[in-house]
């Protein structure tokens, strides 16, 4: 069933590209959002005025990513909660609260009892699953199927970027609903959203780098990862994968955070990951995160950047530069987090690691 691959989470992150196609497949139409999927929910999203998020682990990461672009499309308000903390901060729900659920295996069952909860409380739900029929998907009012295929590993890859493709389908829903963009840019933006598949191949050609990358690393005892807006729900992807599939302490941290304590981790050869926007990054972030490169740098770490392709500033202070093509500033994260899964990947392998079965670890959690 592996193919030729060496374990199945190659070969899911392999399949990245096509999770992301199959995920848009027949949602677009003529450069506008078709989802019939939403069925009755439809005729309720004019009146949501607070959306809420609910997911774990990687999900959750995939949600925060969601927020960024409904809070800019839509002009919703949107908060992304842990399923498991959800129910028990006592939560403002009305009738126009939509929840929101991400779920790969749809039985979670954290975020199933946060979905009940919802329900329970009034909200209109809507789920984001990759399993036909799961019982989160049934639960709820509504569910966005993702189509990155069954997911065996249990370290999520594909279902993550899948989620991401069909948040961000939902967000340019809202926004042709609710008019807050112009058609024109609804047909942008899914243009820039369509071209992610074949980024997707470019950026995957980059793993023999970082399977050497990995080897030199195996004996590292910590490693940080840092992002600023998109790039750091990123940044915490990165370093949860590190953590589940290499047992290596990561932490992620936004980058501007870093002042108000992180740095002082930071000793001669601390390998810190960075994330890098764009230099052409409309909220002029690069010049910081680039700042933020120099800071650390001058106290001793190593740095590994994540930076779009042809960005000269990273390159005199960065030990290493891991290319990714061109792409608008909310679509950098389905690019940019591949680089991270494969060294998660590859520096497990490199320890001697099943990657498949991380330890202590099952892909679908059915306890609270
Ligand atoms: C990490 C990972 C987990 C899951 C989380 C939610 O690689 O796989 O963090 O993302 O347990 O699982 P689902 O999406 O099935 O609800």
């Amino acid at each position: 069933e592996k193919g030729g691959w060496s374990s199945f989470m190659a070969k899911e992150i392999s399949e990245q590209p096509e999770a992301v196609a199959n995920t848009l497949r027949t949602r677009i139409v003529d450069g506008a959002v078709v989802l019939p999927d939403l069925g009755d929910l439809a005729a309720h999203l004019g009146e949501v005025d607070r959306i809420i998020i609910i997911a774990c682990g990687t999900a959750s990461y995939a949600g925060m990513l969601g927020k960024y672009a409904i809070e800019k499309w839509a002009r919703i308000p949107v908060e992304v909660q842990l399923s498991h903390e959800f129910r028990y901060s006592d939560p403002i729900i009305t009738p126009t609260t939509l929840v929101v659920s991400i779920s790969q295996s749809g039985e979670t069952m954290d975020t199933l009892m946060a979905v009940k909860y919802a329900i329970e409380a009034g909200a209109k739900t809507l789920s984001i699953c990759n399993t036909q029929g799961a019982t989160i998907a049934r639960e709820s009012d509504a569910v966005i199927y993702t189509h990155a295929g069954p997911e065996v590993a249990v370290a999520s890859t594909k279902a993550f970027v899948a989620q991401i493709a069909a948040l961000y389908l939902f967000g340019l829903y809202l926004a042709q609903v609710r008019e807050t963009l112009m058609p024109a840019e609804v047909r942008g933006a899914l243009k820039e959203l369509s071209a992610i598949p074949a980024k997707l191949e470019k950026v995957l050609k980059t793993s023999t780098r970082i399977r050497d990358l990995a080897k030199w690393m195996s004996d590292s005892r910590a490693v940080l990862f840092l992002g600023r807006h998109v790039g750091y729900p990123v940044a915490l992807e990165g370093a949860l994968k590190l953590k589940e599939l290499a047992y290596i302490h990561a932490e992620g941290f936004a980058a501007g955070e870093l002042k108000h304590g992180p740095i002082a981790l930071i000793e001669p050869g601390q390998p810190v990951f960075v994330v890098v926007p764009s230099p052409r990054d409309p909220n002029s972030l690069h010049a910081k995160v680039v700042s933020n490169i120099q800071e650390i740098r001058a106290r001793g770490a190593r740095i590994l950047a994540v930076a779009e392709q042809g960005d000269a500033a990273v390159l005199p202070f960065a030990d290493e530069v891991i290319p990714i093509p061109l792409a608008g500033a909310l679509f950098e994260p389905l690019l940019a987090v591949v680089p991270l899964q494969i060294f998660a990947m590859e520096l497990a392998t490199a320890k001697g690691l099943d990657v498949d079965q991380p330890r202590n670890l099952a892909k679908s959690v059915t306890v609270e």
